[in-house]
Order: C-alpha cells, then structure tokens, then sequence
C-alpha cells in the first residue's frame, strides 16, 4: 500500500532541491548504476555470473524486488566486482558527486567497502586512490565538501577488520580517510563483535570520526550497543530506536544523529511505505536525523528523491523543514566553520520561500 498524503507542488520540489543538504549515508559502491556496471564489466574483460541480471531493463526489475537486506547485498557485492582500476573508481564517485550536486547536496560523507575489493585482489591504494581524487575533484569543480568514510564488513571476521585497519593508518593519518563504520548483514553480526576494531582505531586516533549501521534489521538494542561497545557518535539507519523511549531520550539528549534512508527502508522491505517510518515521530521527540539515499542505483533514488518522498508521505513545512536541514549540518563531520557556511545558506534558501510556502 502507498500512501500519498501530501502534494508536493513545484514550487516545494523547488525549494527541497535550493534546500542545503547534507548525505551522510551513501556508499560509493552502491551508486554503481547498471550502466556504468556493464561498461565497466567490458573495459576489465569481467563476466558476471548467470544469477546476475543480464541488461539494464532486467537490473531495474530485479532490483525493484528484493526481498531483504542480505537479498540486495547478494547483487551489490556481485556488482562491486567491475570496479578494479583507480580509473573505475574514480568514475564511480565522480559520477555519484555530480548528481549529488545537481541535487543541490552541498557536502557529503561517504562510505566504502575496502574488504569487498580487498578479497578480489584488488589494493588499498588502488581503490582510496581512485577515491580520494574523485573527492578532491569534486571540491574544486563543484565547491562541494566532502569526507570519505571506511567501512568493515560484519560478516567477516573481526580480525580480517584488524588489519584492514591497520592497512589504512597511512590515510587516516593523512586525514584522507576521516571515519569509520560498519556494514552489511546486521542481524547476525552484532556490533560488539566488532569492539576490538573501534578500540583499535580510537588507540590511534583518538578523534577518529566513528559510526555504525544498526537498527536497520537489527532490534533497538543493536543501536544501545553501538553507542556503549563501539563508542560511535552516530548511527546509521537506527530506524529501530522507534521501540524503546528511553533510547530516543538519550539520542535526543546526546544529539546522536540518526542517517535514515526512506527509499532503501522500502525497497528492502523494512517497512512497506515511507510513511510507516518513525520519520514525525523522531522529529517530535527531537531525535536528530538526516535523510540519505544509501544505494540509489539500487533502491530507485538519490537524496532528492528521498526528501519528496517524505514530504509526499509527510507533508512537513518550511520551519520543519528548515529543522530538518540545520540537525543534517550540525551532525556533519566537516568543520565549524563549513558548518556555518552552510547554515548561512539555509537562511538565505528559506527567507526566500517563507512567503511562498
Ligand atoms: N545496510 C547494510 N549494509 C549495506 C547497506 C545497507 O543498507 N548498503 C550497503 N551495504
Ligand atoms: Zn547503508
């Protein structure tokens, strides 16, 4: 069932796209469009198993129709096997920073998957190389900022994450890379399996920038672990912290920010429509949040996609809005000054709209 409460009329998709927005849950790899992908699978000579869907039209159907979160990482990781040059990778999130500004999403902090190109031969360098000078591009072409954000995958083991770490010292000290997180299946990969890895990179850098995806599929109390084993200062998706009031007291409290994805909720089926999201809820018990795409070659939309669709589902005004935005900044990873750069802006964007909204 949809549920279309709101119009979203010109003039508010106007003024969500002018809206400053920040994306802090987006991973590179899952912006790998089906043509970019079979492109790719060309120029490096890669063919792709029979299980994966054979042109464009059949990618946009399968991907309409997965079934859960380990059915879509099943083609992601299978997608991800294309890129194998610094070229491919820079392509890819060049590609990816250029929609994100045409969407008007002025800084972005983004995810990658070390490991799924690790364990296929492909080098650290290779891949954050390629990365990294997309990221610088993007800043100087488009005036956009942006924060490149490792991630571990939890299916496997935690000391495989140990030395991916310590493989990656180099560019955390170099800031190149600035956080870390978490991903993949949730349910049966805790996070507190993953306490000795934080420990690790908290030992070296004690101002390392810290996440987690929890509480996508995982219960409530995935997120609780996070924030007390892993010591992380935000969660990804967290959707699940709806079930318990005193965690959402403490992420109001604490101004733990929430990176939620509306499409992907939907598209992997962790709720029907986005209007059954706890998105009013988060809002009214001042529980930070931002609004994110996650894989928008997989899941049907980037960032500006998925602000109308919570404005369809939502219907929230310009001071909500606005609220909105600035709680998207303030739990931005980028520094003080940038912060007040792009709140500047969102008071210019809605003194704008404040008569015709
Ligand atoms: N959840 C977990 N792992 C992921 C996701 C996600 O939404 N996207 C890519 N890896
Ligand atoms: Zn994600």
């Amino acid at each position: 069932m949809t549920l279309t409460k709101y119009e979203c009329s010109d003039c508010m998709q106007k003024f969500l796209k002018e809206l400053p927005k920040c994306e802090h849950h987006l991973h590179l790899e899952g912006t790998l469009e089906p043509d970019l992908l079979f492109k790719l699978a060309k120029r490096n000579n890669i063919t792709l198993p029979p299980t994966f869907p054979p042109t464009i039209e059949q990618c946009k159907t399968r991907y309409d129709n997965f079934s859960d979160l380990q059915d879509f990482l099943d083609h992601y990781y299978i997608g991800m096997s294309v890129l194998v040059t610094e070229q491919d990778f820079y392509d890819l999130a060049m590609a990816y920073f250029t929609k994100a500004t045409a969407d008007g999403c002025l800084h972005s902090e983004v995810f990658f998957d070390p490991q799924g190109h690790l364990e296929r031969g492909i080098s650290l360098d290779v891949v954050v190389s390629g990365l990294s000078h997309a990221c610088e591009d993007a800043r100087t072409s488009f005036g956009t900022t942006n924060k490149l954000i490792m991630c571990l995958l939890r299916h496997l083991p935690s000391e495989d994450g140990l030395k991916v770490i310590e493989s990656a010292d180099k560019y955390y000290q170099d800031g190149i890379i600035h956080g870390l997180g978490l991903d993949s299946s949730e349910k049966p990969f805790p996070p507190e399996l993953f306490e000795e890895c934080y420990a690790l990179l908290r030992s070296k850098f004690p101002e390392v920038a810290l996440t987690a995806h929890a509480g996508e599929e995982g219960d409530y109390t995935f997120v609780e672990n996070s924030l007390d084993k892993l010591k992380v200062t935000r969660i990804d998706h967290g959707v699940n912290s709806k079930h318990s009031e005193s965690l959402m007291k403490r992420l109001s409290e604490e101004q733990i920010m929430l990176s939620l994805c509306p499409l992907s909720n939907v598209k992997l089926q962790v709720v029907q429509d986005v209007g059954h999201l706890p998105i009013d809820l988060f809002l009214e018990r001042g529980v930070p949040f931002s609004i994110n795409s996650d894989d928008p070659a997989y899941f049907g939309g980037y960032i500006l996609d998925n602000y109308v669709a919570v404005h369809t589902r939502f219907g929230f005004n310009l001071e909500q809005w606005k609220q909105i935005s600035l709680n998207g900044i303030n739990g931005s990873w980028c520094d003080e000054g940038r912060k007040q750069e792009l709140r500047m802006l969102v008071d210019k964007v809605c003194s704008k709209y404040v008569d015709v909204l």
